[in-house]
């Protein structure tokens, strides 16, 4: 499998998906791309010798010109799926529609609650007691699709963003690896928008 993975900042994720790569015979990182010129996350893509690639998305007037850049370039190096890290545009409709379930996300929250940005905060000021992170198929609506793994972790009463956040990063970093394995090594399917994992899927979630 050929993944390509869409970066716009740090690319921490995109970091933990290249390492747990590094070892499946099944799976490699074929190409970073970023929206971000000055994203920190392609010096480590370069660093372990992976292509990348800047779409800048203010050089598009429209959202559909930068989607279908970025899957011509995802096309011209045969990428198979797709694993966004931290990538921070919105996809159009028809650019979903040509990754459709061979596209994944990770958000910052326990999907369907917390959907869009400034996660952590947000839960903290509602009073939830639980926080964690969501890796789903992606769908044209925004943090919504399949969900595919979650993590969760206690909000204490002394944690504000930042202790929730890094936190939940320490859970992302760890259950992204784990959900692309599932459909690397073929252990999940998708039916009309249901998740079906086999026997298997237990030992690696
Ligand atoms: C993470 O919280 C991720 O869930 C969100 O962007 C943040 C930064 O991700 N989508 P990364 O460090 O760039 O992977």
């Amino acid at each position: 499998m050929k993944i390509g993975i869409l970066i716009s900042g740090g690319g921490s994720n995109m970091i933990k998906l290249i390492e747990s790569c590094q070892n499946n015979k099944n799976a490699s990182i074929n190409i970073v791309i970023s929206n971000n010129p000055d994203a920190k996350g392609i010096e480590f893509a370069k660093s372990k010798k992976i292509k990348t690639k800047i779409i800048n998305h203010k050089e598009f007037t429209e959202r559909e010109d930068f989607d279908n850049q970025v899957n011509n370039v995802l096309i011209e190096n045969k990428i198979d799926f797709l694993c966004n890290a931290g990538f921070m545009r919105i996809h159009g409709e028809k650019f979903v529609e040509k990754w459709f379930n061979k596209h994944l996300n990770i958000h910052p929250a326990l999907l369907p609650s917390f959907k869009g940005l400034n996660t952590h905060e947000r839960a903290i000021k509602s009073g939830v007691k639980f926080a964690g992170c969501t890796v789903h198929l992606v769908r044209s609506g925004v943090d919504e699709g399949p969900i595919i793994g979650q993590a969760v972790t206690s909000i204490s009463i002394d944690d504000d963003k930042e202790s929730l956040a890094k936190k939940v990063l320490k859970l992302e970093h760890k259950l992204y690896p784990k959900c692309l394995k599932l459909f690397t090594e073929k252990l999940v399917k998708v039916k009309n928008d249901k998740v079906i994992f086999s026997d298997k899927a237990i030992k690696i979630l």
